[in-house]
């Protein structure tokens, strides 16, 4: 079967098309056009502006990815409801209802957190057994949440940011730096060239919430603290220093780190999880990925680790196509006209 999927829930306007033979994922094309350009001028994203963009784009990047995919016969459409941005969502929403009216094809609604995980599923052979339970971090732009994944379809959130997600923490840090959009690849590119031997003084940023007994996140005080930090060091028209930033590139991206794998490893832990998947645009950071393998390795070595090829770690929409079809039987196909956007959709 050929699976056709949308993703257009935040500034990526993605489509793929995914094909199932004898139970293995085949990617046949795979079209992200990003509109990084579009709002690196303003270092975020500008909901509406985002919007117009995917309307404008979304016609180009279908045709694209047919194209890539010589003309297939398509069998279901998947599209991302949410969660994400409303008006980012509809475009996308009412470009899947009106295809598969056309084509009288079902559509299978798909929500983007589960599918940052199911990018793990790509191209991951043996399936899903023996997996379970297991403990998923997503974090990207817009979210940072641990859950606990007791098998395929069957979701609970053990906990989430309760301010800035991570990659908006790395976003923002980089706006303060001057970096540009997006800013979890240009830090971490900075920190890969932090020299410890530039640097006359060892600056240190918080760690916030690592040792409370629960699984939230909070990273709206890291970004302030490189504000404060940054405000102080250029007092009296003072400029950073290359190496001033690429320490603070160093530490913001490590303390980020700190965090996230501590409870990510609390949860493996308390949850005797047999699996840790990684999934959404920060887990493309090289460190974090790294990082993770090793303390894994070091604390919990029977627990199996999964993470995306890094390509499909951000937005994209062959791993919403993979969503559909590992949701098959639950994720009965509805009309058109009942599918709807939902920026605050939540697993379950
Ligand atoms: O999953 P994604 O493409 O979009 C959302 O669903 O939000 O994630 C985008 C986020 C951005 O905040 C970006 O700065 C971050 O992922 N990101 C990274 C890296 N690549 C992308 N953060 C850290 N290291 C990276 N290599
Ligand atoms: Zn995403």
């Amino acid at each position: 079967m050929k699976i056709l999927a949308i993703e257009t829930s935040c500034d990526d306007t993605c489509v793929a098309v995914l094909e199932i033979r004898n139970w293995k994922l085949e990617i046949i094309s795979n079209i992200v056009s990003s509109q990084v350009n579009l709002h690196a001028k303003y270092g975020g994203v500008y909901p509406f502006m985002a919007k117009r963009e995917h309307q404008r784009n979304l016609p180009i990047v279908f045709k694209k990815a047919l194209k890539k995919a010589k003309n297939p016969k398509i069998n279901l459409i998947a599209v991302t409801i949410g969660p994400g941005l409303e008006p980012c969502l509809w475009v996308g929403v009412n470009f899947a209802r009106d295809l598969a009216e056309k084509l009288k094809l079902p559509i299978v609604p798909v929500n983007h957190i589960e599918a940052h995980i199911y990018a793990n599923f790509l191209n991951y052979e043996s399936g899903s057994r023996n997996l379970f339970p297991a403990i998923c971090l997503v974090a990207s732009g817009g979210h940072t949440q641990l859950i606990l994944m007791k098998n395929v379809g069957n979701y609970k959130i053990l906990g989430e940011t309760r301010d800035d997600a991570a990659g908006e923490c790395f976003d923002k840090v980089a706006r303060i730096l001057g970096l540009g959009y997006p800013g979890g690849p240009a830090i971490a590119a900075e920190a890969a060239k932090y020299k410890i031997q530039d640097i006359k003084y060892k600056i240190q940023l918080p760690r916030p919430m690592i040792y409370q007994k629960n699984y939230d996140f909070s990273f709206s005080g890291l970004k302030t603290a490189v504000l404060y930090l940054v405000k102080q060091l250029t007092i009296n028209n003072k400029q950073l220093t290359i190496s001033q930033k690429r320490e603070i590139c160093s530490e913001a991206q490590q303390a980020v780190i700190d965090v996230l794998i501590h409870k990510t490893l609390k949860a493996a832990k308390d949850f005797k999880a047999k699996t840790i998947i990684l999934g959404g645009g920060v887990a493309a950071n090289d460190e974090l990925r790294k990082q993770l393998k090793q303390r894994i390795k070091k604390e919990i070595p029977n627990t199996k680790y999964i993470i995306p090829d890094t390509k499909y770690c951000t937005d994209n929409a062959a791993m919403v196509a993979a969503t559909a079809y590992f949701n098959l039987k639950k994720n009965k196909s509805l009309e058109p006209e009942n599918i709807e956007a939902n920026a605050n959709l939540r697993l379950k």
